[in-house]
């Protein structure tokens, strides 16, 4: 079949904790950053506040049904520390029990649960002790993750570690706009990243000893750099500009190392760090997961000194629902063949999707066409990328349901189901009809 996928292809959908669970002050959930951070005035859109948000925490069996009548075969969830730990060192049984249920619905449905052991919501407490400003979290994290691992036990067969380093530390500490809110100096906002990946190791090792029959990586974002056309020039370029362009964390994570030429450019700025910390960041791992929404677009310029120059985009370029969603399809193919040729890992797309502003149709009904015709070129880019060879384990579509859009609140819809808010009906998009049927055929329609 034309654009058919590999076998045993893992076709997911993919949400977060704090972006749907709802729930967030029933049966002893403690306080997360991110609901302290919402709680001021001004910070969010509409000041928009997920204490119910998608309610997945009491609706996960009716969501597990959904997506088993949609055909997905995987679901990557995110686990709320604050709701399991909501005092430091104090167990809240519901909590725990929820993730158990969830996970064995999962399991009873044929769904393969993919958790994701950290997804920016930090308890309040931590926060309050430093939060990403120290490392003592990084360690932390790498505790709860073992004891989040002990607790599935073999059920849970596949873990990405943390995601997005850079949103959960830089664009929490630089004023753009996300928890905890600070605006810090340049250096202390490296040091931040640098405690991320820190985390990422410790959740790492912490993986390996407690579920060592389970398969571990990331699921990072890293800007991913496109020729502008492929000429053997510039995809070089673009593999080059991919490496550098991810310097704060990729090179460390992937080869152990912050590149000389990034620890030059930010100078006295840069992170401070031990050789301990460095092997700690690099353990060894699975698979490198990517979110990939957009990319940059380079050509190979042989005068400048790194031999490449970057563009954004035109400033008529097409973008979706958002202006940071540049419409850039050929990133996803490039990210799993850059992370694959830089660091010879396999990879899963952790993320793909797009926000729009969906209406409801007189018969119910979402004409999403827009995200179709999205979802569409960045999946044939994908499938170019399993004709080629390249090791992609999977694809979780981001989102399986409108959710809570951090800084945005929930004007944006990024679900393939349509979240009705006041009366919690989910009704599921043509996009979600669409993605049901490029998974019935496994090939991208
Ligand atoms: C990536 C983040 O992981 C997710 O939480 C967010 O909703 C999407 N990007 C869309 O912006």
């Amino acid at each position: 079949m034309t654009y058919a996928m590999p076998e045993n292809f893992v076709w997911g959908a993919a949400t977060a904790s704090f972006q749907v669970e709802g729930g967030l002050e029933c049966d002893g959930a403690g306080e997360s950053n991110w609901l302290h951070f919402c709680r001021k005035p001004g910070r969010i859109k509409r000041d928009d506040i997920p204490l119910v948000g998608c309610d997945q925490y009491h609706r996960y069996r009716e969501d597990v049904a959904l997506m088993k009548r949609l055909g997905i075969k995987a679901y990557r969830f995110s686990l709320s520390w604050a709701r399991i730990f909501p005092r430091e060192g104090v167990v809240n049984e519901k909590g725990l029990a929820y993730y158990q249920s969830l996970v064995d619905a999962l399991l009873e449905a044929g769904i393969e649960p993919y958790v994701t052991i950290f997804h920016w919501d930090l308890p309040q407490y931590l926060e309050e002790k430093g939060g990403w400003r120290t490392k003592e979290t990084s360690k932390k994290l790498g505790d709860f993750a073992s004891f989040m691992a002990k607790a599935f036990g073999n059920k849970v067969k596949h873990y990405f570690t943390v995601n997005e380093i850079t949103m959960f530390t830089a664009a929490g500490h630089n004023g753009s706009g996300m928890a905890p809110g600070l605006k810090l100096p340049l250096q202390e906002i490296y040091q931040t990243i640098h405690h991320g990946n820190l985390a990422h190791g410790y959740v790492a090792q912490a993986l390996r000893g407690a579920a060592p029959h389970a398969e571990i990586g990331i699921a990072n974002n890293p800007g991913i750099t496109v020729p502008l056309y492929e000429t053997e020039e510039n995809i070089d370029a673009a593999r080059r500009a991919t490496r550098f362009n991810n310097a704060s964390c990729h090179t460390a994570i992937e080869e152990g190392r912050y590149l000389d030429e990034f620890l030059e450019k930010v100078g006295k700025d840069a992170p401070h760090f031990t050789d301990e910390e460095m092997k700690i960041i690099a353990t060894p791992t699975d698979f490198t997961g990517f979110n990939v929404y957009t990319g940059n677009y380079c050509t190979a310029d042989p005068e400048s000194p790194q031999g490449f120059k970057m563009f954004s985009g035109a400033a008529d370029h097409p973008y979706m629902d958002l202006t940071w969603l540049r419409f850039v399809p050929t990133a996803i193919y490039y990210g799993a063949k850059f992370i694959h040729e830089l660091w010879g890992k396999s990879t899963y797309v952790t993320e793909n999707g797009c926000s729009a502003a969906d209406v409801l149709s007189q018969t119910n009904e979402i004409y999403d066409s827009g995200r179709i015709e999205y979802l569409r070129n960045y999946l044939r880019n994908l499938q170019r990328a399993t004709a080629e060879k390249l090791p992609v384990k999977g694809y979780f579509q981001w989102s399986l349901l409108d959710n809570f859009e951090w800084a945005q609140g929930f004007t944006p819809r990024f679900g393939i189901v349509y979240v009705n808010y006041a009366t919690q009906q989910r009704i599921p998009k043509w996009s979600a009809k669409y993605y049901a049927q490029c998974i019935k055929n496994n090939s991208i329609l």
